[in-house]
């Protein structure tokens, strides 16, 4: 079985200082890196990257992905954590307004954003984070918080960075058969 990734161990719902949230990122990308190295399912990939970086984001209540299926729809696709809504149109919520505008979302108090979807009650803060692939937006990374301020502009930029080096390009997957 594979180790995953060695970080300290933290509990879950810590919100460390920020400083430390940076360092544990930086720590934590070169092995999440090797984990999906070479991996060409789009599927394989999303749901390895929910699961190590709910390891890394231990501030975090909710990590995963909404994937783009129709023009401006979007559905729930692999993450960890609470129960999350199946689907969100682009005019709804965080992740809507990410999707729509095509620019990340860092929302230090959710009760303060317009719209925002109230899937789960203990939500105060969420980073969300645009996909694109082929020239389109594919979907997005969502991070939720039960801290308000539970993410930073750093966190946010570092990850922007790690997305923009194209390992969610294939969001669609079609079975290779034999038969
Ligand atoms: N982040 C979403 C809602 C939470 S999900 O159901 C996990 C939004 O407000 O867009």
């Amino acid at each position: 079985m594979s180790e995953g990734i060695l970080l300290s161990k933290v509990a879950r719902g810590t919100l460390l200082p920020e400083a430390e949230r940076v360092a544990r990122l930086r720590e934590a990308l070169p092995q999440i890196r090797a984990a999906i190295e070479g991996e060409t399912d789009p599927i394989a990939v999303q749901a390895t990257l929910a699961c190590l970086l709910w390891e890394t984001f231990v501030q975090s209540n909710w990590c995963g992905f909404y994937r783009r299926i129709e023009d401006r729809l979007l559905a729930v696709g692999p993450y960890q954590g609470g129960m999350g809504c199946l689907r969100i149109p682009f005019e709804r919520g965080v992740c809507g307004a990410a999707a729509r505008t095509g620019q990340t979302q860092l929302v230090e108090d959710v009760h303060a954003f317009p719209g925002h979807i109230a899937c789960d009650d203990a939500t105060r803060s969420e980073l969300v984070i645009p996909i694109r692939g082929g020239g389109s937006l594919r979907g997005v990374l969502d991070l939720d918080s039960p801290h308000p301020g539970g993410y930073s502009a750093k966190e946010a930029e570092i990850l922007e960075d790690f997305l923009k080096e194209g390992w969610l390009d294939r969001l669609r997957w079609e079975p290779k058969m034999g038969d």
